[in-house]
């Protein structure tokens, strides 16, 4: 199995979407993901690749649907995440974007997790999963004041886990 890292933008508490959108506006976020995952495999479920609407470029684009009739344009199509797994083509680690309910089957076969930890709540009906401080160690962290741009701290944070993924 590929090397598999998520990668989140998570409000304080917890809530990562609201109406099939972000519920911020966070350029800095947008081109740190770019940044990190351009020249890799992206896995996204199928609620995600139709909130973005068109495959991410410079990635393979991976999309999870258990509709056996789905297609996308651009993108390869897998029925499970294991089946996404075995899909990956470019080198790892392979991203898993979200959303929500993709994050939660993820998770237990990730190695990395990088969040962008944003420190206000916000409404919202998908959310990111809790890291447990017995799987998962803060290994960087990089703090963002808000400005006249962004009116919320936010900072980039990475979590590598501690003990064996599952496999
Ligand atoms: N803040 C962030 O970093 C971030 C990142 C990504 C997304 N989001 C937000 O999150 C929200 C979407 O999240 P969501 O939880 O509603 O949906 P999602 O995880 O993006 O997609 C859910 C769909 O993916 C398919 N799926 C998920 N897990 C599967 C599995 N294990 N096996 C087979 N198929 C699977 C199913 O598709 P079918 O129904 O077609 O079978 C399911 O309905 C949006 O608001 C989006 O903007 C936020």
């Amino acid at each position: 199995m590929p090397a598999l890292a998520l990668i989140a933008a998570v409000a304080h508490n917890g809530v990562i979407g609201v109406d099939g959108r972000l519920p911020w506006r966070l350029p800095e976020d947008l081109r740190r993901f770019r940044a990190l995952t351009t020249g890799h495999s992206v896995i996204m479920g199928r609620r995600t690749w139709e909130s973005i609407g068109r495959a991410l470029p410079g990635r393979q684009n991976i999309v999870v649907t258990r509709d056996r009739g789905f297609a996308a344009d651009g993108a390869d199509v897998a029925h499970s995440l294991g089946a996404a797994l075995d899909r990956v083509a470019c080198p790892a680690p392979a991203f898993c974007i979200g959303g929500g309910e993709l994050y939660r089957a993820a998770l237990p076969l990730a190695d990395v997790v990088h969040v962008t930890e944003i420190a206000r709540d916000f409404d919202g009906d998908a959310t990111f999963p809790a890291l447990d401080p017995r799987e998962w160690r803060e290994t960087a962290r990089e703090s963002r004041a808000a400005d006249a741009d962004v009116d919320f701290d936010y900072a980039f944070v990475t979590y590598a886990r501690v003990t064996t993924p599952i496999r």
